[in-house]
């Protein structure tokens, strides 16, 4: 048995996430995680909300909430709504975590020890009109890489490149506007990366079958200009994880934080702690200790393309800076932007459909689908509604939810209620019977590799295939001049559905419980060998017709939704 540690993004925790969020790390995080352990294989599949850093501030502040209440509160909203997309997390956890707190304490205060952290005296941004320092994302300004004028302190979102807010064309406070920004000296610690540039781009080069979107951005970071560049891990904020060297104090770092994305991935590993704690593991140093036995843990790490260089090299940079044995990631796969009928998404403006949004006028099977064979792999996608009404109409309602319900009511009217029994199978059956066992060989290996889409076409062709079969077998006009074969036909097709439900779970595990409770077996086994697996349900078997599985989207909602997500949530 395979051991598979899955990890997503860690969501920001101020606001409601939209789809292109979900479908850029959580969905297919949960749809890999979801196959590993339909396999048999031992997952064990992390997430949790990223809850540091001047976002959770200004949100909080804009909720008039302290920020510590904010979070706990939004939280239990993020929490809500993922499982409403069943997502299977083994764990939710919290970066503002007691675990995370010390564990991010830890790395820093053996960072030091081993001479990779420098303490640098520095001039901040700091606005008298709102009598504060101001950090990172409390400035935007005009990026000195590509001239987006609206780039953040710590990022530019057009060109990706990590930035200082120092560094900003034309910087003004995020807070009031103020562009009477001063420069006052601060003293904060860096994370000597550029010492470690060899070590990293060693370890990204030995890496094999990683997507070129992954590695062409690390090495872009690696190599651009002066090269890896140290990175500042402090901040001058409230909120956050103190600086503290293990648990000793810090001479000259009092009132300061760790910068967000130095703790953030941290809770990658005390969100193991987290789940320890609460009861529902017993060990969490054999998932990431590789003396503990976690070197036959396969990691796979989940991502939208802007969080690449963190995760390839931040992060790594403090694991291998550490000089413990920690499990490194295996494999990053990275996601490319979901954009929103003819724009993009956006959060300030409202504009395309949130996570709580889509639950309220959809179940999860109808979002989980759409988003997982539309995911943005190799380049952008879009949503649109036509798109959405046609792929759930098509796939899931007359390919899906018709073959299920064709067959069940024909053999209901015909034979009753129970799986008939029949004479033997004739060549088309065996036929059908090969062709599916050749497109869920294909599904599996596109589903081992992370391929969302390869795997969603495969399963939409495995779904044709019953289909087809059934148009061409034509059990209703068997029956008329032999009851026995359309019987046959009718045991196999059955059988059909609940290999259906069984390998569809990872896409659609409310469609694939309803199937597989109709049909009235708890045998969801993964279909190891495709024969055998398509008699499973006997002669005699009693079933129930299932209650419509997906329902269409008809033209007057689709232009319903249009106009309601067009912008403007409040
Ligand atoms: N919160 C970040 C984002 O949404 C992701 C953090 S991932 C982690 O972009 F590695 F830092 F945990
Ligand atoms: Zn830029």
């Amino acid at each position: 048995m395979a051991r598979h540690l899955i990890t997503s993004a860690i969501p920001y925790i101020n606001g409601i996430k939209h789809l292109g969020n979900l479908v850029g790390s959580q969905l297919p995080a949960d749809l890999f995680a979801r196959y590993q352990r339909a396999r048999g294989n031992e997952v064990l599949f992390l997430c949790a909300t990223d809850e540091h850093g001047t976002p959770a501030e200004l949100a909080a502040a804009k909720a008039g909430k302290p920020v510590a209440e904010y979070c706990a509160e939004m939280h239990e909203v993020q929490a809500k709504i993922a499982e409403g997309f069943r997502l299977s997390f083994d764990h939710f956890g919290r970066s503002s975590s007691p675990q995370n707190h010390k564990l991010t304490q830890h790395f820093a205060g053996v960072l030091a020890e081993r001479g990779l952290i420098r303490e640098v005296s520095e001039t901040q941004m700091y606005s008298p009109t709102d009598g504060r320092y101001l950090p990172d994302r409390y400035i935007e300004g005009t990026c000195p890489n590509c001239g987006f004028e609206d780039a953040r302190g710590d990022q530019c979102d057009n060109c990706t490149k990590q930035l200082d807010p120092v560094e900003l064309i034309n910087p003004r406070s995020v807070i009031s506007g103020a562009t009477d920004l001063e420069m006052r000296e601060t003293k904060h610690l860096y994370l000597c990366q550029s010492r470690m540039k060899d070590q990293l781009e060693q370890w990204i080069d030995t890496r094999e079958g990683w997507p070129v979107l992954t590695t062409s951005i690390a090495k872009k970071w690696l190599n651009d200009g002066d090269g890896l560049q140290d990175r500042g891990i402090t901040r001058d904020l409230d909120w956050g994880i103190p600086v503290r060297k293990g648990d000793e104090d810090w001479p000259g770092m009092e009132g300061k934080v760790f910068y967000v994305w130095f703790d953030a991935p941290i809770e990658y590993i005390a969100c193991a702690q987290e789940w320890v704690d609460a009861g529902k593991g017993d060990d969490w140093a054999r998932w990431w200790r590789t003396d503990k036995g976690a070197e036959d843990v396969t990691y796979t790490q989940f991502m939208g393309k802007d969080n690449v260089p963190f995760h390839t090299l931040s992060f790594p940079a403090t694991i291998l800076g550490s000089g413990e044995p920690w499990k490194l990631v295996d494999y990053i796969k990275s996601f490319n932007y979901l954009n929103y009928d003819g724009g993009q998404f956006s959060t300030s403006r409202g504009r395309g459909v949130f996570m709580d949004q889509a639950l309220e006028i959809l179940p999860a099977d109808y979002w989980r689908w759409w988003l997982l064979s539309h995911a943005p792999e190799s380049s952008d996608s879009e949503f649109t509604w036509e798109n959405f009404q046609s792929s759930v109409n098509k796939d899931l309602a007359d390919v899906l939810g018709n073959f299920a319900s064709r067959v069940t009511k024909f053999c209901r009217s015909k034979f009753g209620e129970v799986v008939p029994e029949g004479g033997a199978l004739g060549p088309r059956e065996e036929q059908l019977i090969a062709d599916l066992a050749a497109k869920i060989r294909e599904y599996e290996d596109h589903m081992a590799h992370a391929e969302v889409r390869k795997s969603a076409t495969a399963l939409r062709a495995a779904w044709v295939l019953g289909n087809e079969y059934l148009q061409e077998a034509a059990p209703w006009s068997t029956f008329k001049t032999d009851p026995e074969a359309a019987a046959a036909q009718i045991r196999l097709a059955l059988n059909v559905i609940r290999l259906y439900a069984v390998i569809s779970q990872p896409f659609i595990p409310d469609a694939s419980a309803q199937l597989l409770a109709a049909l009235n077996t708890v045998d969801d086994s993964w279909p190891d060998d495709v024969p055998a697996a398509l008699s499973t349900l006997p002669a005699g078997h009693a079933f129930t017709v299932p209650e419509v599985t997906f329902r269409k989207i008809t033209d007057d909602e689709r232009e319903e939704w249009q106009t309601r997500f067009a912008g403007k949530r409040d």
